[in-house]
């Protein structure tokens, strides 16, 4: 399994980490929206396991609301069409919130990562289409 963890993250490296001028910040350094996306895989895959175990998820991470305010590495927080997408992932967690059906929301929300995702950078695809 460890192998498989470390080519996904080695992907992730790839496909974000390249096409700047200061790559090694880039590597070394996590911008606040990849911070958050970090939180958001694992409070995702805790989430998962609630709802698989047929449990209801008790909370949602505040700060996974400001999503838009994050600074990213390359500005795609000033662009449009990230700011179109934010408030999908965003409104999926009301969802869960408002508990209405979590399952349904839940899956609304990895959708907001695809989407998302198929715009920027695709590296982390392949960590978002296992949860
Ligand atoms: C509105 C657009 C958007 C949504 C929604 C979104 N992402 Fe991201 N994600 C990005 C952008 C842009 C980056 C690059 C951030 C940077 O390099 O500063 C990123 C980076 C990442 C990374 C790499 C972080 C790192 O280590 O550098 C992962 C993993 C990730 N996202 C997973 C997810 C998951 C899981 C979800 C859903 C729960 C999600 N993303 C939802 C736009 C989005």
């Amino acid at each position: 399994m460890k192998w498989i963890i470390f080519s996904v993250l080695a992907l992730t490296i790839i496909a974000c980490g390249q096409g700047t001028n200061n790559e090694k910040a880039d590597m070394y350094e996590a911008s606040e929206l990849s911070a958050m996306m970090r939180d958001m895989v694992i409070w995702s895959k805790e989430a998962k396991a609630t709802l698989d175990a047929g449990d209801t998820i008790q909370e949602i991470p505040q700060h996974f609301y400001n999503l838009d305010k994050q600074t990213a590495t390359r500005g795609e927080h000033l662009e449009a069409a990230f700011k179109a997408m934010a408030p999908v992932y965003t409104n999926a967690l009301k969802g869960i919130e408002r508990r209405d059906s979590q399952q349904f929301y839940y899956n609304a929300s990895i959708q907001a990562c695809k989407n998302c995702h198929g715009v920027y950078c695709g590296g982390p695809l392949s960590v978002i289409n296992q949860l």
